[in-house]
């Protein structure tokens, strides 16, 4: 193993999806801050530029560095995906790891008999077929042993009523993960999981709606079904995600990582 070193990302190459806003923004700066070159994307050009300008605030030698790539992506477009990884490694050379944390949560929390097919439809399209997209021009423009993490949910562990588009959504992407673990270990490529809880950011504070019309918003509270009684920062995602992407976890692979401030089983949505 490499010696300790405060910038273990240094000269990385390393692409996030979903960097503009909540946990992909954090992992963006958390692997900013190490010392990586990040090629990051989201749908909307605004929120990426809100993201950069708060980075280059928080840095302020990444405005003359060549360390930070945003391109306007959908990611359940296979030739969107295509076009930023291509751009991405010829700027900077293959990738040595890849983070896909972007997805969307549907805000209807209604049961199957009454979930409109084409709401699975696409929240399929945009979180697994994204997912897979992702994964396939990564894991080709991927150095050998390099690392790739998805990202799930505790919903893969304890099913929620009301939530069945997005946990089947979230259950496909593990099994994309399982499968790319066994494919990719040919070129030393690690692949795994990581599977958040309630995690403070736009997607965790989205109303939500019952089939009666009504609303309401997760909360923390003492009902809150997990040891830690609170949600889990966008940082405290980053993290995990992060040492998955880095050699010091160079004998994790085919892993679901939960981070969920212990988590347990209860009909909680959110
Ligand atoms: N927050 C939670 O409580 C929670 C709990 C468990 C798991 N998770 C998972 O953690 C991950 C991050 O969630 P978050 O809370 O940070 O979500 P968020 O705040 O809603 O941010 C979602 C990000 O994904 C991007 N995105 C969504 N669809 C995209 C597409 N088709 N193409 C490109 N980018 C797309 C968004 O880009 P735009 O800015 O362009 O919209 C945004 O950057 C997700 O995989 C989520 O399922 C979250």
């Amino acid at each position: 193993m490499a010696p300790p070193t405060l910038t273990p990302f240094q000269d990385k190459v390393i692409a996030v999806t979903g960097g503009s806003r909540g946990a992909g923004l954090a992992v963006v700066r958390y692997l900013l801050q190490r010392g990586a070159k990040v090629s990051t994307c989201a749908t909307s050009a605004t929120n990426l530029a809100t993201a950069v300008a708060g980075l280059e605030e928080e840095m302020p030698e990444l405005a003359s560095k060549d360390r930070l790539m945003t391109t306007v992506v959908d990611i359940s477009q296979n030739a969107s995906v295509k076009t930023w990884i291509d751009a991405t490694v010829a700027r900077w050379g293959k990738l040595d790891g890849a983070a896909n944390v972007a997805a969307r949560m549907h805000s209807k929390v209604f049961p199957i008999e009454d979930f409109p097919l084409e709401d699975l439809q696409d929240m399929l399209q945009n979180n697994v077929v994204g997912s897979f997209n992702c994964m396939q021009h990564e894991l080709k423009a991927m150095k050998d042993g390099g690392s790739l993490v998805n990202v799930g949910s505790q919903v893969t562990k304890y099913a929620q009523p009301g939530m069945s588009a997005y946990i089947a959504s979230k259950m496909a992407i593990v099994g994309l993960t399982r499968a790319a673990a066994f494919e990719a270990i040919a070129r030393k490529i690690r692949v795994n999981i990581v599977c958040p809880g309630a995690t403070d950011t736009d997607m965790v504070r989205q109303p939500l709606i019952l089939p009666s019309g009504e609303s309401f918003t997760c909360t923390e509270d003492a009902n809150f079904p997990a040891l830690m009684k609170r949600f889990a920062k966008p940082e405290e995602v980053a993290a995990p995600i992060a040492f998955l992407l880095s050699d010091e976890s160079a004998y994790v692979t085919k892993q679901e990582w939960y981070v969920d401030g212990g988590f347990y089983d209860n009909s909680y949505v959110g």
